[in-house]
């Protein structure tokens, strides 16, 4: 065997033995509940990705009790509306691991009030967490993408980024936000080998129902402005009814996730739940003049909405 035949072999022995060996490093945002936990808990049994997990401060413990960290798999505070916490950990992993491969930005808050019923400081919260700290952890990521050759960005969004519903403006316009982003980043970085996709689950049946956040005037005690009683009354156990009947858990979700992760070209869009397939073909075939007015008619009890308005102009 001449010199140079020896060496084209141990190359290719080099190359043959780097994807078996490389453990890719995967950041998950908001893994204390719903789809960030049940990941954290598929992820947890991977040994051949290192891993780090990440939750608030508030409920890092209740996280730390569930798992058995390790030098593979870390649990970190990383509140994702913070700028500090966001360099800080992201410093950390490029110390001892040389970067991010895979992001997966998954924290995402909902506020429930009609647009009139949020405040500056509730929508500034609400852009914080489901796109600004996302996008910052994105930009963060990157060099060591660019470096490496290869990465995957993968942005938990929702059907309310496809289509925009009534009480959720500023959660739908936080959705459509990371889909701009997201869909702009994807043509920027397919030259670049990295991967971005957008995970759009409908209706999941858990308990995320129970955690939206409120402001004063949508609080469910609170005492309403009158034109609005309605949409909160009709389409709160509306949605928490959709969501009961979802077969969709948070483990299917993350399912999915991890079929993205190990998939060499993901494509940008998935829809994550039956629902959110029949909206995303929905989108596409029917014109939203029509679209729009048929989805009104079908929220309930809708056309008595606005029924106490009394200064309603005559169609
Ligand atoms: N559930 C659904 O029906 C549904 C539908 C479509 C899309 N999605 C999207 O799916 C993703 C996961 O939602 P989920 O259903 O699993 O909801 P979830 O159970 O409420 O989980 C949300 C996670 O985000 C974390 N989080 C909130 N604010 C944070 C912050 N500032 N920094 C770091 N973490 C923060 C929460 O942690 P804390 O314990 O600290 O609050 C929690 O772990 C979200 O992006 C959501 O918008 C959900």
């Amino acid at each position: 065997m001449s010199v140079i035949d020896g060496g084209m072999k141990l190359k290719y022995l080099f190359k043959r033995r780097t994807p078996s060996t490389f453990k890719p490093v995967i950041l998950v945002t908001g893994c204390s509940s719903g789809v960030g936990l049940a990941l954290a808990q598929m992820l947890h049994k991977m040994v051949q990705y290192r891993v780090v997990i990440t939750a608030r401060t508030s409920s890092l413990a209740h996280l730390s009790s569930q798992f058995v960290s390790d030098e593979r798999f870390w649990i970190r505070n990383l509140d994702v509306t913070s700028h500090s916490d966001r360099v800080e950990l992201i410093g950390e992993i490029e110390r001892q691991w040389g970067g991010v491969n895979i992001l997966i930005n998954n924290a995402g808050i909902t506020y429930r009030a009609v647009l009139e019923h949020m405040t500056n400081e509730s929508e500034h919260h609400q852009m914080e967490t489901n796109y600004f700290g996302p996008v910052e952890l994105t930009r963060l990521v990157l060099p060591n993408m660019r470096k490496v050759g290869r990465g995957k960005i993968i942005n938990v969004s929702s059907v309310s980024g496809m289509l925009a519903m009534p009480t959720l403006a500023s959660y739908s316009a936080s959705k459509y936000a990371l889909e701009g982003m997201s869909e702009a980043l994807w043509y920027e970085l397919r030259p670049l080998g990295i991967n971005v996709s957008l995970i759009q689950p409908g209706f999941i049946n858990s308990k995320s129902f129970k955690n939206v956040y409120y402001t004063d005037k949508s609080k469910p005690d609170a005492e309403k402005d009158g034109v609005y009683v309605d949409y909160y009354t009709n389409l709160a156990p509306f949605i928490e009814k959709l969501m009961g009947a979802s077969f969709t858990t948070p483990q299917s979700v993350a399912k999915k996730i991890l079929k993205v992760i190990q998939t060499e070209k993901p494509p940008l869009w998935i829809p994550a739940t039956i629902d959110a397939s029949i909206f995303y073909y929905l989108r596409r075939w029917i014109p939203r003049r029509i679209l729009l007015p048929l989805l009104f008619t079908m929220l309930p009890k809708s056309r008595k909405w606005g029924a106490t308005y009394t200064n309603r102009r005559r169609e």
